[in-house]
């Protein structure tokens, strides 16, 4: 469906043609003056230099031609030659029925579909998911929604890691713990046992008392680099353990991204690059895109024109070992291969862009990725505390994403608690519907790549930019619409718009009518808080028409079921946005 705005620009063009002028100075935009007009074209301005007239001439032949038209209820030309615009009824009413006849409300899918792989989560196996990894969840996963409500085949990709030298670190901490485990026992040849030596919470206690000890202890830290080297040459006591590790941890990623409504289609990780590496080094070397560099392996990804030393890809350090470049270059051989995707999208730490910048010039430099794929590194910033640094444990510590998250419930649940409107049973229930939204449009709302401050009291208030604010009023319209079903004793989809309404039922259908060019805004700029910003708005229209308007006391029918079909409307785009942000609503709070 045509964009609303671009359907007043057609009719600003149609006229502007009509009185000889060429259809590019047509262009309606949003008024600057809302009190003085809805909408303005200021086309006469520069058409005027083109035709040597005055500006107001040309406003005022094309204000004329106007005049009949059913689309605007006021048109004028001002001084120096401005076109204000005010919408009839009618057009809004037109548009808004044609929007909601469609099951996508205006938002057309993408007439090329493609395969986008997004790149988000990437949680560490082994290590507890913390509030750094939170961030990437939060803004892939809608990211990602947002790419397949426009059409296109998405592969959400978690890209663990799962073979740096944590792994060494935990096999090296287990065999000073148990040296007697059979995986430790090199003339072993039997099957290793398929139960892990260990449980989800020993694994999460053994990563963080390895790396204490590494940090303080040459030799130890000597004897997991020593471990890891062997793990990625496959020794097999190692692999079992690694694969006992992967099991008990991915199990309880599993769990706690499901808690967040994150999702992916692909549970990939850093190891599954291994098997495309020496292939890819064979071809990088034989096609002399390699060099030597202090013993270590190097594509040199210097440009023309780099305001800042940019160093190499890195691909093997001098003693033969794989690095984080090695990988990520692999996993896009493994990519190209697997998905030939029209698009790649990394949503991580913005502190990492170096790294995407030497990975995606060295992929562009040596054909692993052609121009036909795009790459991008949508990096984000960091969630502080109220203190203003990177947000920590009272005492200091990093803070557990489960911890995190019911602090959010908590807080969510008291303030429900306070009104009382429901039992104790669903109100923990909803307190943590509504504490993932408070939490995920508390992060979404800001724009990714800067840093925001994480403030439980300001997300979960029911008032204000946040997302029980936004649930609030999908809930309220929810009950209008319960209660409505009760007493008209009908099926609510059958009512109509009607002709007329009053400035803030206008203003309601004003911002609804924006849905489809807020979608592919945010689609072209992968910006969540677009969506945020948008449905924000929708609910401060909504909520000022509820107050001043009667909704189910309205005598005439026809203008109540104008209401209700209103109603509906303004819930389903809430609802579609929110599903696209990562969070649903409660029937009640
Ligand atoms: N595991 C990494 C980390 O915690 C993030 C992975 C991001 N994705 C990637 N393809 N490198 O920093």
């Amino acid at each position: 469906m045509i964009k609303f705005i671009d359907l007043l620009t057609e009719k600003l063009a149609d006229a502007f043609e009509a009185c000889g002028f060429e259809r590019r100075f047509g262009k309606v935009t949003i008024s600057n003056r809302p009190d003085l007009c809805e909408f303005q074209c200021n086309g006469a301005m520069a058409a005027a230099k083109q035709y040597k007239t005055a500006p107001i001439n040309i406003a005022n032949q094309v204000v004329e031609k106007l005049q009949a038209s059913d689309t605007f209820a006021e048109i004028q030309a001002v001084m120096p030659g401005f076109i204000n615009l005010k919408i009839s009824e009618k057009v809004l009413v037109d548009y808004a029925t044609e929007m909601a006849a469609d099951e996508r409300m205006g938002y057309e899918q993408a007439t090329e579909r493609q395969s986008i792989v997004v790149d988000y989560g990437g949680a560490n196996v082994a290590k507890p998911l913390h509030v750094g990894h939170l961030r990437s969840a939060i803004i892939g996963e809608s990211i990602k929604r947002i790419c397949k409500f426009a059409g296109h085949e998405v592969i959400g990709d978690v890209h663990l890691g799962d073979w740096g030298l944590q792994m060494g670190l935990i096999i090296t901490e287990l065999k000073h713990r148990q040296p007697e485990l059979i995986y430790f026992d090199d003339s072993f040849e039997g099957e290793y046992p398929t139960e892990a030596p260990f449980t989800i919470s020993e694994l999460e206690e053994i990563y963080p008392c390895a790396n204490a000890k590494s940090k303080m202890d040459e030799v130890y830290k000597e004897e997991a680099r020593e471990a890891t080297a062997q793990l990625q040459y496959g020794k097999r006591g190692y692999m079992a353990l690694w694969n006992h590790i992967m099991n008990v941890s991915v199990a309880d990623l599993k769990k706690n991204y499901d808690n967040m409504d994150v999702h992916f289609e692909m549970w990939g990780k850093e190891s599954d690059a291994q098997a495309y590496i020496p292939d890819m080094i064979e071809e990088l070397k034989a096609g002399g895109y390699t060099e030597i560099s202090d013993g270590a392996l190097v594509i040199d990804v210097k440009e023309e024109g780099d305001t800042k030393e940019i160093p190499p890809c890195m691909l093997l350090k001098s003693d033969g070992a794989t690095l984080y470049d090695t990988t990520d270059l692999a996993t896009l051989v493994e990519r190209k291969q697997k998905f030939n995707p029209a698009h790649v999208i990394y949503v991580v730490d913005k502190r990492q862009e170096l790294h995407f910048v030497q990975v995606f010039r060295a992929a562009r430099k040596t054909g692993i990725m052609t121009d036909n794929t795009k790459l991008t590194f949508q990096g984000f910033g960091t969630m502080n505390g109220k203190d203003g640094k990177p947000y920590k444990t009272r005492d200091g510590g990093v803070m557990r994403l489960e911890n995190l998250i019911s602090s959010i419930n908590d807080a969510v649940y008291e303030k429900m608690m306070e009104n009382r409107t429901i039992e104790d049973k669903e109100a923990k229930e909803t307190a943590k519907i509504v504490g993932l939204a408070a939490l995920k449009y508390g992060d979404l709302s800001n724009q990714a790549a800067k840093d925001y401050i994480f403030d439980v009291e300001r997300f979960t208030s029911f008032e204000g930019n946040t997302g029980p604010y936004i649930l609030y009023t999908i809930v309220r319209i929810k009950s209008i619409l319960g209660k409505y079903k009760e007493q008209a004793g009908k099926n609510s989809a059958d009512c109509m718009f009607a002709g007329t309404m009053n400035a803030t039922e206008k203003a309601l259908f004003m911002e609804l009518v924006k849905f489809n060019e807020v979608m592919e805004n945010a689609y072209d700029e992968l910006a969540p808080h677009k969506i945020c910003a948008y449905i924000f708005d929708i609910s401060n229209a909504f909520n000022r028409f509820y107050h001043e308007t009667k909704i189910l006391a309205e005598e005439n029918i026809a203008k109540k079921e104008s209401y209700i079909a209103l109603l509906i409307l303004t819930k389903r785009v809430l609802e579609s946005c929110i599903n696209l942000l990562g969070f649903s609503s409660p029937d009640r709070m």
